[in-house]
């Protein structure tokens, strides 16, 4: 895949080849986001971080990503501050913007929404979650540090066993992360959620078509022996109230005594994050929080690592890292 000058709007878009020198160009990233060297190889590029949904990580990793790499960052946070409140349309608010940058980063709460703005950017433009549709950067960073915890125990990212557990009907992320691991080998996912909240057939249908092994439960005992575990939350915001929502929380809430009961001693666990940590969902206990498996803080940091590597693939600037290198 051509990255230079392109949107980055599904994982749809990548092969595995293109994910490796996403996930290599990410290890490269390590030590300028780290603070060990500092890198200018964006500096005066602009980049438009528009968000009009709610977001703590996505939003911030994105910004902090661009100014690690020397690049300015204007944002835009909700739709009530923009003119798409006024009736502006998301192509002329693509035109108007991309006129303003080098490249656009944006969240908004309509699926494929993100690609239809794309269609009036003259910029990259890089979906950081449409709706219940795709997170792709999300993904991304959720298959580096299914990577790293891995290669902790000799393990890589074909044959794996791993369980995606809780709103699986609306968790973009788990949707994204499915059809990325359906390109390696011999996978065996294990489907944990509500019947009424289950992965889309469209999803299940990437993974066993490529003939991976699909397991699909409303049970969590007997089914977390595994090497990791990607709990996800009950979306509020994607169901029509929140009593609607209610009957589904706390279903899976998962701790270290249902850890220490159902899983291996080197399964990992991963949440995209937020977690809802009130009684009523508790999706992933406190008492985890110690656990060296729970990679969950490490997973949220990776995300300026991988967002880092898609900036510089996206406007080019990747081979010329070192070049702009200055001293800390
Ligand atoms: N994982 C994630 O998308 O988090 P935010 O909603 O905080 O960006």
């Amino acid at each position: 895949m051509k990255f230079e000058g392109n949107h980055i709007l599904s994982v749809s878009q990548f092969d595995r080849e293109s994910i490796s020198r996403i996930l290599e160009i990410s290890t490269l990233m390590a030590p300028y986001a780290m603070r060990k060297k500092r890198c200018h190889v964006l500096d005066g590029a602009i980049l438009s971080n528009l968000f009009f949904e709610p977001s703590t990580r996505t939003r911030v990793s994105f910004g902090t990503a661009f100014n690690l790499l020397g690049g300015f960052v204007r944002e835009t946070v909700g739709q009530e501050n923009s003119s798409l409140s006024k009736g502006e349309s998301l192509f002329d608010t693509a035109r108007v913007i991309s006129g303003y940058s080098d490249v656009i980063a944006m969240r908004h709460p309509t699926m494929h929404s993100v690609a239809d703005f794309a269609k009036g950017s003259s910029v990259p433009v890089i979906n950081g979650g449409d709706g219940a549709n795709e997170h792709p950067t999300q993904a991304l960073l959720d298959l580096f540090t299914i990577q790293s915890e891995m290669a902790r125990y000799d393990m890589g990212l074909d044959g794996l066993n791993i369980v995606l557990m809780g709103d699986l009907k609306h968790g973009r992320t788990v949707h994204s992360l499915s059809k990325l691991i359906s390109l390696y080998n011999n996978i065996k996912v294990t489907m944990i959620a509500p019947t009424a909240l289950q992965m889309p057939d469209s999803v299940v249908s990437t993974l066993t078509d490529a003939g991976h092994e699909v397991v699909i439960t409303d049970k969590i005992e007997g089914n977390l022996a595994c090497d990791v575990i990607y709990q996800t939350r009950i979306q509020q915001e994607r169901f029509a109230s929140k009593d609607e929502a209610d009957l589904y929380r706390g279903h899976f809430s998962l701790n270290r005594k249902i850890y220490q009961q159902y899983c291996h001693e080197h399964t990992v666990i991963m949440h995209p994050l937020p977690r809802d940590s009130r009684a009523e969902a508790n999706e992933l206990d406190i008492d985890l929080n110690d656990l060296d498996n729970l990679a969950i803080f490490r997973q949220a940091q990776n995300g300026v690592l991988v967002r880092m590597a898609l900036f510089a693939l996206s406007l080019g600037v990747e081979s010329r890292l070192s070049h702009y290198e200055k001293p800390v």
